[in-house]
């Protein structure tokens, strides 16, 4: 069986009681099953790491280099400067799209660029936990595990 990454950054294992006005009442656990549910019919496997800390993901990324078919990542607040968590990424030889919950364009001006944007095969934002069904929708198509 395949595996697919689903990377989540700092604070994004409290969802659904974290600033729900923000990012919603589902759980990490919900978005798990939800992607699972999108990747079961390639017969992919989702393996969901959520760390706090850039160095931690930036060790599951290395780890799941080449035993991955592809990732969606949030990096959470990693976006603006998590240069490490960009370099790990720029070595990931699978395809992978970066999701955020709200839409960080509508949010504070420091949200407003994401250091790792520019190397995603692409970006979803502001579509609260559909997003990572979309996400994982793209993944499908960029590995063209949907032929
Ligand atoms: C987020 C947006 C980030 O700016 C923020 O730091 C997060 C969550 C989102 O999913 O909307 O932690 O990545």
């Amino acid at each position: 069986m395949s595996v697919m990454l689903l990377l989540n950054g700092p604070n994004l294992g409290i969802l659904g009681q974290r600033e729900p006005e923000i990012y919603g009442t589902e759980t990490l656990a919900d978005i798990e099953k939800a992607v699972a549910e999108e990747v079961s019919g390639a017969g992919w496997e989702v393996r969901s790491i959520q760390r706090e800390s850039e160095g931690e993901l930036v060790s599951a990324i290395h780890e799941h280099r080449l035993s991955s078919v592809g990732a969606i990542v949030n990096p959470g607040a990693l976006m603006i400067a998590g240069w490490s968590l960009r370099d790990a990424l720029a070595a990931y030889p699978q395809p992978w799209v970066e999701v955020h919950l709200s839409n960080v364009w509508a949010r504070e001006q420091f949200r407003h660029e994401s250091v790792i944007a520019p190397l995603a095969g692409g970006v979803v934002v502001g579509l609260g936990a559909f997003g990572y069904r979309l996400g994982a929708r793209a993944l499908l198509h960029l590995t063209g595990a949907d032929k």
